[in-house]
């Protein structure tokens, strides 16, 4: 029997882990929809690779969740958003959400001062992704992007709160002194989990990009009639590529809560 398409899946999908923040919030938002969540942990991390070889894998974890009847796709990975979004939306005929732009969009209302940071891997800030969603809006914005590659190792080792990831953030952060930025945003599936750390070095106001990813995929699904309500028992399934234990392990703090239906599969040539 053919699934009536707004009883579809959403896909999600993730360099690892960190994308369950995404994920997070989009069960908050659209608590009805059944997800399915791929992470492609045996190659994590994508923050530090070359833009050629993250379309590669980008490519390849869109199209083995396309494979799974979806509906919408969101690309929960910043870096993944940042340099590979067009060739997925290209290759793939559902709508595709990226983070970057709903992350953009809201920092550009934040503008008193014109002034916008953004914080993210080193190819996320290399590739000028979130400057160029903003200044699409603003031209007038002034955007400064810094890298923070230490802030994965930190959060996925559990170092979310203390001293040493204190010092960590107060090192990266200190170009905000400089300026007067109206707001920062977290460009990293990771960042959210170290929020009140960020917050009180920064002490500007935090875009979370997944919480606006979240809103604009109801946004989409509301608008091709694709939105699923009174669904009281929503699926989730999660895929990754390495270990299914230490994927349930670490993702239970991401996530918030315990994950269970995870199977391992094997992408491209890892
Ligand atoms: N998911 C990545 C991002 O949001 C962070 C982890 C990685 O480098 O793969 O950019």
């Amino acid at each position: 029997m053919k699934v009536p398409e707004c009883n579809k899946s959403i896909g999600i999908f993730d360099s690892g882990v960190g994308g369950l923040t995404v994920m997070k919030e989009v069960m908050r938002e659209l608590p009805a929809e059944d997800i399915i969540y791929l992470g492609d942990t045996a190659r994590v991390p994508y923050g530090a690779r070359s833009p050629e070889t993250v379309t590669k894998y980008s490519l390849e974890c869109a199209r083995f969740i396309l494979s799974k009847g979806i509906k919408l796709l969101i690309v929960a990975c910043n870096t993944s958003s940042s340099v590979s979004l067009g060739r997925i939306s290209e290759e793939v005929p559902v709508p595709v959400v990226g983070v970057v732009n709903p992350g953009a969009r809201a920092a550009a209302f934040m503008t008193e001062h014109k002034n916008i940071a953004v914080i993210g891997t080193e190819t996320t800030i290399r590739s000028g992704s979130y400057e160029k969603a903003i200044k699409a809006i603003d031209g007038s914005i002034n955007v400064t992007g810094i890298a923070c590659p230490l802030f994965v190792p930190l959060v996925e080792e559990g170092w979310v709160e203390g001293e040493i990831t204190t010092l960590v953030v107060r090192k990266y952060l200190a170009p905000l002194r400089e300026g007067s930025f109206d707001a920062l945003v977290l460009g990293c599936t990771h960042y959210p989990m170290i929020k009140d750390i960020i917050s009180s070095v920064a002490a500007i106001p935090l875009i979370d990009s997944a919480v606006e990813t979240a809103k604009e995929a109801r946004r989409i699904l509301l608008e091709k009639g694709l939105l699923r309500e009174g669904n009281t028992g929503p699926s989730r399934k999660f895929f990754v590529t390495d270990s299914p234990d230490k994927f349930a392990r670490t993702g239970m703090g991401f996530l918030g809560s315990g994950i269970s239906n995870i199977t391992k599969i094997e992408l491209g040539g890892n």
